[in-house]
């Protein structure tokens, strides 16, 4: 796993949920980094696990939540509810971006954050990627991964040096323009396949 959370974009995982699975994990960690960083150091923490973020939620959106509501028995009511807890984390991480980690409450606020991300992760991993791992062929989700692996190659969440100023220029500003960005990225790595 240290290797995988130095470069993450080379990350051996080709199938799709292992990727998510993996993501899952990074973001906790990055949690852990925003919640143990000296006052200097919180907000480039900060700005790695909202690149993370965006990145990760964009690729479900994009690539899982579709083919979940297509292949998974109530798949649409699955999706659905999905969709409804990473509006309410997108809110509030939005929210907090704006404010900037000096401000009061950022600590609590991460806090409040992390709990609906994990509670969220352990929705899509109880009811969500258990049954798409179950109807869905290796074949599959190899192509699913693709796309993820685009976007995820824009959120080295420990970059090497030299790597970072390229990466920046990439994903860039609020949340929500690192979002529109990352949806860019996955829909050209999609389209572009056979
Ligand atoms: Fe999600
Ligand atoms: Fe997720």
């Amino acid at each position: 796993m240290t290797e995988h959370r130095t470069v993450p974009e080379m990350m051996g995982e080709s199938d799709v949920v292992d990727l998510l699975l993996a993501q899952h994990a990074l973001i906790r960690d990055l949690f852990d980094e925003v919640e143990q960083a000296p006052a200097d150091r919180r907000a480039e923490a900060f700005t790695r696990l909202v690149r993370l973020l965006a990145v990760h939620e964009t690729a479900e959106e994009e690539i899982v939540h579709p083919y979940a509501r297509r292949k998974l028995d109530g798949g649409d009511a699955v999706v659905e509810d999905r969709l409804e807890e990473e509006n309410q984390a997108k809110q509030l991480l939005m929210e907090m971006d704006q404010a900037g980690v000096e401000a009061p409450g950022f600590m609590e606020n991460l806090a409040l954050l992390r709990g609906a991300v994990t509670a969220h992760a352990r929705s899509e991993e109880r009811y969500e990627f258990t049954q798409l791992r179950a109807h869905t062929s290796e074949a599959e989700r190899r192509v699913l991964a693709v796309g993820v692996k685009a976007a995820e190659a824009m959120a080295p969440t420990h970059p090497h040096p030299g790597t970072e100023s390229a990466i920046k220029n990439v994903l860039v500003g609020t949340p929500i323009a690192m979002m529109d960005r990352a949806r860019d990225v996955i829909r050209q790595a999609m389209g572009r396949q056979p």
